[in-house]
């Protein structure tokens, strides 16, 4: 499926017109398509088949409400790694039974909370956290349920900003660590061991990294059994690389196949975050102006670095396309930048287009790690969110208004009579 294509060289989100929800919503805008997200969590249901799993959506993805009902809707599970994530799945119609808590610097109110809204399990990163939570269960008279983040020392190929699995990043602790941590909680009262988890990167687009990773970890379980440590699942974490530039990447039914196939009896979780919202969403922003010099040819458009920084933090390569692919105006190779004062805002760079002032583009793919990394900067509000469903479309979230941005603020008291 493809939520956003072309018909007669105009740009369509399901089967609304992109030109036509510009016009109702204004730009710049995100806009996201329920199928997309629908169908692309199905794909991982289809493919776990009837082996026991959790499918934990990692909400740091995409955590609009509306994004997390759709998901709830389908019965996910979610990743969260704060406590105002797991407030946002509940506020969403989200079930905190299906939860598990990542993270390494869970602290002990967030700990309490977490225990009181009876989640699925903590993802345990350290030794001190494993203590915290100890404590925290003992002081409440409650059983915590808890996984072990392993960190395998794994090379996932992948963009330095988001490797997590190699043993220079702070995630997890190695193997050795791990072993220690799970005879200790197996013998606390107040400690239950579920399971054994791992996240290696994000972005990874192969999937030899991944097998490397469950090997390690699964001899890991064997050792564990001869302490009579036994675990009820394992948790294989996110990472599925989506394709930006339609690049191959990883077959989620190959891919899972082969892990269903080499983990018998054990349930398996997993905590796709990219992977069900990033081609479910995409970045509108329109042509304010063109300015060539020459050595370089900007389109300078009304989004930027504050809406999604992806491009600026990672160097990450989005399409750029125009929603209406009938310009008259300047066939050039453009620098797309926004009106942020910093030279690394950018949206695109060199992109081969046919451009005029008041054109609008579509930047692709940026339905992951887009609205959610956005901020203020440059005292911009941040721009609504909406989500279409066939022909059906309505904000999710509005457009900040400027007056918004200062509400928090106040004069220093010196100043004020
Ligand atoms: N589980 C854990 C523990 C994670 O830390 C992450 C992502 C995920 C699951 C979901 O990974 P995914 O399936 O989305 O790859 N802002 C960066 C990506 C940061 C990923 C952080 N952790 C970007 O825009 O590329």
């Amino acid at each position: 499926m493809n939520a956003f294509n072309f018909q007669n060289n105009c740009l369509y989100a399901e089967s609304l017109l992109v030109k036509d929800l510009i016009k109702s919503y204004g730009s710049p805008l995100y806009i996201y398509s329920k199928s997309q997200i629908e169908f692309n969590w199905n794909l991982f249901k289809k493919s776990f088949g009837d082996h026991p799993h959790l499918i934990c959506y990692a909400v740091k993805a995409n955590s609009n409400i509306a994004v997390l009902n759709t998901l709830a809707k389908l019965g996910s599970g979610f990743d969260i790694v704060s406590l105002g994530e797991l407030e946002r799945v509940i506020a969403a119609g989200g079930n905190p039974s299906k939860c598990v808590y990542s993270g390494v610097a869970k602290n002990e109110y967030s700990i309490q909370k977490a225990l009181e809204y009876g989640i699925y399990c903590f993802n345990v990163e350290s030794e001190g956290e494993l203590d915290c939570i100890d404590s925290v269960a003992s002081s409440l008279n409650m059983t915590a349920p808890i996984s072990i983040r392993v960190n395998p020392n794994v090379d996932a190929n992948t963009h330095p900003y988001i490797s997590t699995g190699l043993a220079e990043n702070k995630f997890g602790v190695g193997a050795d660590i791990a072993f220690s941590m799970f005879k200790k909680a197996a013998l606390s009262e107040n400690l239950k061991v579920c399971g054994l988890d791992y996240h290696i990167g994000s972005q990874i687009t192969d999937v030899s990294p991944f097998i490397e990773a469950l090997d390690r970890a699964l001899e890991l379980v064997e050792k564990l059994k001869t302490e009579n440590i036994l675990i009820d699942h394992l948790d294989i974490g996110g990472g599925i690389g989506v394709s930006y530039d339609q690049e191959e990447t990883i077959n989620i039914e190959d891919y899972l196949n082969s892990v269903t196939n080499r983990v018998d009896q054990i349930k398996i979780l997993v905590e796709p975050g990219r992977s069900i919202v990033g081609n479910a969403g995409i970045f509108v922003t329109k042509v304010e102006y063109l300015k060539q010099n020459n050595l370089k040819s900007f389109a300078i458009v009304d989004g930027a670095m504050n809406d999604l920084i992806r491009p600026s933090l990672y160097q990450s390569y989005h399409q750029a396309v125009l929603i209406d692919d009938n310009s008259k105006g300047i066939n050039d190779t453009w620098d797309i930048v926004g009106p942020v004062c910093e030279s690394t805002d950018f949206l695109a760079k060199d992109r081969n287009l046919t451009l005029e002032k008041g054109d609008y583009i579509a930047i692709m793919t940026a339905g992951a790690y887009g609205f959610v990394l956005s901020s203020n900067y440059n005292s911009r509000p941040r721009v609504p969110e909406i989500m279409v469903s066939g022909n059906k479309h309505s904000t999710i979230r509005k457009r900040e208004t400027i007056d918004s941005l200062y509400e928090n603020e106040s004069l220093f008291e010196d100043e004020i009579d």
